[in-house]
């Protein structure tokens, strides 16, 4: 393996749901990521962002048939994993050591009658039978303090926690067992703005600090050129556009990229307030 070999390759893959009469929801979509980078996935609702990330983790089931393409990881202990050739065992541990995932609407998927601390105790049990409980404990713990809800809440039940606490939770999760990737599908949308940039620079800082990949999707494109390194630009099950964040938002070439931006009145209206509020690291550039 080389350093700067791409983390995940995607070539060619098409995705169709076979109903009557067929979708056709990823066509021929070509993707690299590289190491460490996040990737901002944008487009707007219907048009393929999760169905992508679904068949990247083969989490498709009927009636999606994936009719075409790889997706190769090149994992960083020099591993490449071609993820069509994994058993079904081989995948749900690739999912949570290599490349884990945020769902969309995930901060509801929490057991409402366990602890969050026995919940990210069991990723730990499952994962890594071994460790002791008292290790176990410490690590839900370093994990808890990490997402800031604080270890404290070990013995919280869900319900107990506001929604930013429980997306929080659900982060501390996919970070458990240290994952080269995190697929984070819409991870913020259903929080009010402030606890979204907070969870959002929490996310950035965790990148630099361990190193990991992000593709991060979400139909909000001025929170993706806050946050991303790259953007793709999906329309229709296809990828129209991947460049930089600046080059995204100061030389946007497709026409849908256009529109899109031209959604936003906050970017528009306001071109010069969002690009001076500091936080557009590379639209600023
Ligand atoms: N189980 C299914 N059966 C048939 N069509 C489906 C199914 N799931 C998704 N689709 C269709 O596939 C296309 C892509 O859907 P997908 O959920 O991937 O879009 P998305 O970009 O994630 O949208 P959103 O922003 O609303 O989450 C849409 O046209 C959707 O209607
Ligand atoms: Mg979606």
């Amino acid at each position: 393996m080389k350093n700067d070999d791409p983390l995940l390759r995607i070539t060619n893959f098409s995705v169709t749901y076979d109903v009557d009469p067929p979708v056709e929801a990823v066509c021929d979509v070509d993707l690299e990521l590289q190491r460490g980078e996040i990737l901002g996935l944008a487009g707007e609702s219907g048009c393929g962002k999760t169905t992508l990330a679904y068949g990247i983790q083969r989490l498709l089931k009927p009636p999606a048939v994936i009719t075409s393409g790889d997706v190769q990881f090149h994992s960083a202990n020099g591993d490449i994993i071609e993820i069509g050739g994994l058993s079904d065992r081989q995948m749900r541990r690739f999912r949570w050591d290599k490349a884990s995932m945020v769902f969309q609407g995930a901060m509801n998927a929490l057991n409402p009658v366990i602890t969050i601390g026995a919940q990210l105790g069991d990723i730990f049990k499952t994962h890594r039978p071994k460790m002791s409980r008292t290790q176990r404990n410490r690590e839900c713990g370093d994990l808890l303090d990490l997402v800031a809800v604080g270890r404290e809440r070990l013995k919280s039940y869900p319900h107990q926690l506001s929604g930013g606490m429980r997306q929080r939770v659900m982060i501390a999760m996919a970070l458990a067992l240290r994952p080269e990737l995190m697929i984070m599908d819409e991870p913020t949308t259903a929080l009010d703005v402030l606890v979204q940039r907070d969870i959002l620079r929490q996310i950035s800082q965790l990148r630099r600090e361990f190193g990991f990949s992000v593709v991060f999707i979400t139909h909000d494109l001025p929170l993706l050129l806050e946050i991303s390194d790259r953007i793709a630009v999906m329309r229709e099950g296809r990828i129209v556009e991947l460049d930089t964040a600046a080059n995204i938002f100061h030389r946007p070439q497709d026409p849908y990229t256009k529109t899109l931006l031209s959604s936003f009145p906050s970017l528009t209206g306001e071109r010069g307030g969002f690009v001076r509020s500091g936080t557009a690291k590379e639209a600023m550039s």
